[in-house]
């Protein structure tokens, strides 16, 4: 028997939305389905990984073998994650994390007046920022998702964030990003490995994706 690459390690993937509450109907949240994530915890599984997926809500079923634990807000996502971080091998954090959310949620629906109104939004915790802050063995594996400049913002965030690996995708590009099953990115380490990968599915994508960061984690960082 082969012994897979990731047996014996955990990873834990996040994926999908957060979504902000404003009032008991209404709330902040983005277009993200999902796909990516769930492809990704699929590959850590595939490659033999204990694998927890933590996920926002999206209408995917997880892939067979994860432990999934569902979220809501950002807040929510933090606390799970740091509830695994201390044991995991790997953190690939694919979800689309709300930046900003309405600085009091509305026990009631708030009701409409005349003319316009505003909302005033507060910062969330940047949970990846956080989780490169407190690293001490694991891996960390962030996405960024640009809309222009895409490889220099994706490199600063990987600076930024105390990342080992950032994966960058250029949303605007018609292959790829929000709720497309297909994706293009580049794959960037810390030690300055800087691989494209051409569109293809978000499943098989995944699997090289992940197959590289194990394989070059092991000898190159
Ligand atoms: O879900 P799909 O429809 O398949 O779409 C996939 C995707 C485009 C959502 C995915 O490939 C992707 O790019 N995910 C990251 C989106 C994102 O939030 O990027 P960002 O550049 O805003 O954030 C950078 C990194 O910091 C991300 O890893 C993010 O999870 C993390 N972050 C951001 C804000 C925050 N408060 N906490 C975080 O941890």
């Amino acid at each position: 028997t082969v012994k897979l690459p990731l047996a014996g390690k955990k990873v834990v993937v996040t994926a999908g939305p957060t979504l902000e509450r404003i009032d008991p109907v209404r709330y902040i949240s983005n277009f993200s389905s999902g796909k990516m994530g769930y492809a990704m915890a699929q590959a850590a599984v595939e490659l033999g990984a204990e694998t927890i997926l933590i996920s926002g809500p999206v209408s995917l079923a997880p892939p067979a073998g994860v432990e999934l634990i569902r979220v809501e807000s950002a807040a929510e996502m933090l606390q799970a994650v740091l509830d695994y971080y201390s044991a995991a091998d790997y953190v690939v954090k694919s979800a689309a994390v709300a930046d900003y959310r309405p600085k009091t949620i509305h026990e009631q629906k708030m009701k409409k007046k005349e003319g316009e109104t505003s909302l005033e939004l507060e910062r969330t915790t940047d949970i990846l920022k956080t989780l490169g802050e407190m690293k001490t063995t694991q891996r960390l594996v962030g996405f960024a998702a640009e809309t222009t400049d895409a490889l220099t913002y994706g490199k600063g965030k990987l600076e930024s964030k105390n990342l080992d690996w950032i994966i960058v995708n250029d949303v605007t590009d018609p292959a790829g990003g929000f709720g497309s099953d297909e994706n293009v990115v580049t794959l960037i380490s810390r030690s300055g490995i800087e691989i494209l990968f051409p569109a293809m599915e978000k499943k098989e994508l995944a699997k090289q994706l992940l197959t590289t960061i194990v394989q070059e984690g092991t000898d190159s960082l």
